[in-house]
C-alpha cells in the first residue's frame, strides 16, 4: 500500500487533518453537516454532553452525545467546493491511518446527514415545510472531476433532464446520485420526498435576476415541470449532490434534509426561517439519535 505524500494529505502540528482541524478520535461516525458555522451550536445545544469543540476557518465542529449516540456536527460553509474538502477530510479521518499515511484495510462507513436550507420548486411544497432528498442532481460539476459511474436508470434520467432543461455543456454537465436508502427510510413522517438540484451559485444558477441576465431564463420552469417516472424535482440548494456523489464513491451513507425557506413558484420567503431551521434540527435529532 502506498504512503500518501505530505502535499496530498495535509496534517497540522497537532496531528489533525488540515482544513477541519480534527483528530480521528475527535470525529463520531454519525456526522451532521450544516452550512452556517453559527448553526453548529444550534445543533450541539441539544446534545447531553459535548466532548470536543474545534474550529479552523469556516469549519466549526462539535462532537458529543445524545444518550448513547455519539455525534459530530460540522459546518461546511456554502457550496460544493467546500464539500470537496469536508467529505474528503472526513473520509481520511476514518479510512487513512494519519500516522503511516496509508489507506486502512478495513474501511469505516460514516452516516453523513446534511441539515440545510433550500428553495422549493413546486407550488405544492410550501415555505416552512421539510424535504428529504431522494437524489442529488448536480449542476455544480464537482463530481465530473471524479469517476462517478451512473446506473442505466440514472443515465436515462439525466438524458431526459438535459433534453427537457436544454442545459448545454457550455453551462454544465449534470450528474446524479441517490440518497442512502438505509437513511432515507427514517425520514418519512413530516418530510416531502423528491430530487434536489444542487447549483454552483445562489443567483444566476438558481435563476435569480438582480442586475444580470442569464443564459437559460426558462430554467426554473423547466426544473419544476421535469418528471421521470415517479421522480420530480422538489427543491434546489448548494450542497446535496456533491455530498451524495462523493459519499457514494467513498462508501458512506448520506442524507440531505432541507428546510424550505423560499418558494420560487409562489415567490414567498419564510417569515421566520430561524424558527423553521430550529424545528428541522430538533425533529432530525430525534430521528438521528435513535438510528441503529
Ligand atoms: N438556499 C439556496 O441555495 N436557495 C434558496 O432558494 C434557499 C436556500
Amino acid at each position: 500500500m502506498q504512503r500518501i505524500a505530505e502535499s496530498e494529505l495535509i496534517i497540522n502540528d497537532r496531528g489533525a487533518i488540515y482544513h477541519l482541524n480534527l483528530l480521528p478520535e475527535e470525529l463520531a461516525t454519525t456526522v451532521i453537516t450544516v452550512g452556517d458555522p453559527d448553526r453548529v451550536e444550534l445543533v450541539s445545544r441539544h446534545f447531553d454532553s459535548i466532548e470536543v469543540k474545534r474550529q479552523h476557518r469556516e469549519f466549526v465542529s462539535h462532537t458529543g452525545r445524545i444518550g448513547n449516540k455519539r455525534l459530530t456536527v460540522i459546518s461546511t460553509g456554502i457550496g460544493p467546493d467546500n464539500i470537496d474538502i469536508v467529505l474528503n477530510e472526513l473520509d481520511a479521518l476514518v479510512n487513512i491511518d494519519m500516522t503511516t499515511r496509508i489507506i486502512k484495510e478495513t474501511l469505516t462507513p460514516l452516516n453523513i446527514i446534511r441539515i440545510g436550507t433550500s428553495g422549493s420548486l413546486q407550488a405544492s411544497i410550501p415555505v416552512d415545510s421539510f424535504v428529504a432528498s431522494t437524489h442529488g442532481l448536480g449542476l455544480d460539476n464537482l463530481l465530473n472531476f471524479y469517476r462517478l459511474e451512473h446506473t442505466e436508470e440514472e443515465n436515462q434520467l439525466l438524458q431526459s433532464f438535459i433534453t427537457h432543461t436544454q442545459l448545454t455543456t457550455q453551462i454544465t454537465f449534470p450528474y446524479i446520485s441517490r440518497a442512502s436508502a438505509s437513511l432515507l427510510k427514517h425520514f418519512v413522517t413530516n418530510f416531502h420526498h423528491g430530487i434536489t438540484v444542487t447549483c454552483p451559485g445562489f443567483y444566476g444558477p438558481q435563476g435569480r435576476l438582480l442586475r444580470l441576465g442569464v443564459k437559460n431564463p426558462d430554467l426554473i420552469n423547466r426544473l419544476t415541470s421535469f418528471s421521470f417516472g415517479q421522480h420530480q424535482i422538489t427543491n434546489f440548494e448548494m450542497e446535496t449532490s456533491s455530498i451524495f456523489g462523493l459519499g457514494r464513491l467513498l462508501g458512506h451513507n448520506c442524507m440531505s434534509l432541507n428546510a424550505i425557506v423560499a418558494n420560487r413558484i409562489q415567490k414567498q420567503f419564510s417569515k421566520d426561517s430561524g424558527a423553521l431551521v430550529d424545528r428541522l434540527i430538533k425533529h432530525s435529532l430525534e430521528i438521528i439519535s435513535t438510528l441503529p
